[in-house]
């Protein structure tokens, strides 16, 4: 069992999670998809939990992308309804780890009641300085990219004022770094809109782990995978 580091330090920055594979997850056991969604809201805590023993800065985790609103209202509703419990149920959890949160992704599409938790969870926390979990709810790094831009519009800069840092400076979380590694679970290797500008160099990793079934010592195996892989940055 994995239970540590074999490297110390030399930790990530920011870690981004495709927590994929809840519905078959669920199917394999001959329950309902939505029982997938539930089991998997406990691994986001374990991983996020262990991303803060490990001292990671950033964790983003994808929850609900802008493509999902294409699934059956009644796995819509079903989600909505976890996120919105999580929020308003569990802050404490994320107060007890001194877990600061953010959003990542467009708030305006998103129920009310689910604007209001995230702007009281992104209060109560804001003063953690150790781990940050951005939750990405109604994300898609299209739809980031895109509402970056219109605000640039707004701005009448001179187009060689335009600098890559004006597009990620208009971010949803504008001091969020480029991602060091992606995981997603679930076998699919495609990053399904997530975080397009942020991966551009991400190292990747691709498991066949359904999302609940991933525990913290596979997590704190890739992170040492990670520390094994040698970067470039395109330099010789
Ligand atoms: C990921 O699991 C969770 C969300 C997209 C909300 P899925 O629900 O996509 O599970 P599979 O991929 O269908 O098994
Ligand atoms: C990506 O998973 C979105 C989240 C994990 C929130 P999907 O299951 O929606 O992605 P596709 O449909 O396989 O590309
Ligand atoms: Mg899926």
């Amino acid at each position: 069992m994995v239970d540590s580091l074999e490297k110390e330090g030399c930790v990530p920055v920011h870690v981004g999670i495709i927590m994929d594979g809840n519905g078959r997850w669920a199917k394999q056991r001959g329950g309902i998809r939505t029982n997938g969604h539930s089991e998997g809201l406990k691994r986001a805590k374990e991983i996020a939990k262990a991303a803060s023993d490990l001292k990671i800065k950033y964790l983003t985790l994808y929850v609900f992308s802008t493509e999902n609103w294409k699934r059956t209202q009644q796995e819509v509703g079903f989600l909505m309804n976890l996120i919105h419990g999580h929020l308003l149920g569990e802050l404490n959890f994320y107060k007890e780890n001194k877990i600061r949160v953010k959003l990542l992704g467009d708030i305006t599409g998103l129920p009310k009641g689910i604007q209001e938790d995230i702007i009281e969870c992104e209060k109560e926390t804001e003063s953690f300085d150790g781990t940050t979990i951005n939750l990405a709810i109604n994300y898609g790094g299209r739809n980031e990219i895109l509402r970056s831009v219109r605000k640039i519009a707004g701005l009448s800069l001179k187009p060689e004022e335009i600098q890559e840092s004006t597009i990620s400076d208009n971010f949803d979380v504008p001091e969020l770094p480029d991602m060091d590694l992606l995981i997603r679970t679930g076998g699919e290797k495609r990053l399904s809109n997530f975080m397009l500008w942020h991966a551009a160099y991400a190292e990747l990793i691709f498991c066949d782990t359904l999302w609940p079934d991933y525990k913290r010592d596979e997590f704190i195996g890739h992170i040492n995978e990670f520390q094994n892989r040698t970067r470039r940055f395109g330099a010789v």
